[in-house]
């Protein structure tokens, strides 16, 4: 049985302060929550966040990591700098990571590596853009994007990664991917593990849809057999939204 796990991706959005306040307003929510639950911050928010959730059943999250130790790399973050700020997940490869920063499956491989050896939980995200799920691509991608991404680890060292399939044209669209869409495209993902890795780790790694999930849809898409949480973005910057589907 894989236990759930909804993680919040709040992007850019939320200072210290609003950050602090928002997982205030979650705790009482989400306490009695039957999946994992996390949240993936802004690092500027880490300090605020975390003595708040200490003891609590919400975890933190980062929303990128770099592949080196140390250096010359402006900008970047450690995977040992997120372990020391209170993190224990890690965004890898989101689309707009992918779209907008020049991230490359080559990339989200080595940072995947890094977070992965350095002790963090890796949600690494795959999807398929509008043009290609018209042109009939979607499973090559996916297929693609998951064994590139998760190449060089071991199926012990795929515990601790989950996949988020995120369907481009569902983020932040309000367009989401009907049930079956989605659980089928996850599918074709545990598919995927399964050739690189066997059956079992496939059987075991969680995979979560995201792209506008939120209250509304929530329950359906949960209740595919395939989908095992969500990465939720527009719905997880207010309390109330999010725990709504945290307690899908
Ligand atoms: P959305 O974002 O829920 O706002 O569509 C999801 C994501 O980008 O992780």
């Amino acid at each position: 049985m894989r236990k759930p796990i909804i993680a919040g991706n709040w992007k850019m959005n939320k200072t210290p302060e609003e950050a602090a306040q928002l997982v205030k307003d979650l705790i009482p929510l989400v306490k009695d929550a039957k999946c994992d639950v996390v949240v993936c911050t802004p690092a500027v928010d880490f300090a605020a966040v975390k003595p708040v959730i200490e003891g609590t059943n919400i975890k933190l999250g980062a929303q990128n990591v770099h592949f080196k130790e140390s250096g010359a790399y402006t900008g970047e973050l450690s995977a040992d700098m997120l372990k020391a700020a209170g993190c224990e997940y890690v965004i890898i490869g989101h689309s707009e990571r992918r779209q907008y920063f020049g991230e490359t499956d080559k990339t989200v491989n080595l940072r995947t590596i890094a977070a992965v050896k350095a002790g963090l939980k890796a949600i690494v995200c795959v999807g398929e853009m509008k043009d290609e799920r018209e042109a009939g691509y979607t499973d090559m991608i996916v297929m693609y994007q998951t064994q590139m991404a998760l190449h060089g680890l071991t199926a012990e060292e795929l515990e601790n990664v989950i996949v988020a399939y995120e369907p481009v044209w569902a983020i932040g669209t309000g367009l989401t991917a009907t049930d079956e869409q989605a659980n089928e495209t996850i599918g074709v993902i545990r598919k995927a593990i399964a050739y690189k890795f066997g059956e079992e780790a496939a059987a075991k790694i969680r995979i979560q849809y995201g792209g506008s999930m939120k209250g509304s849809n929530v329950k359906g898409l949960m209740a595919q057999p395939e989908i095992d949480g969500g990465l939720i973005g527009g719905a997880s910057l207010k309390a109330a939204d999010f725990a709504q589907v945290v307690n899908f």
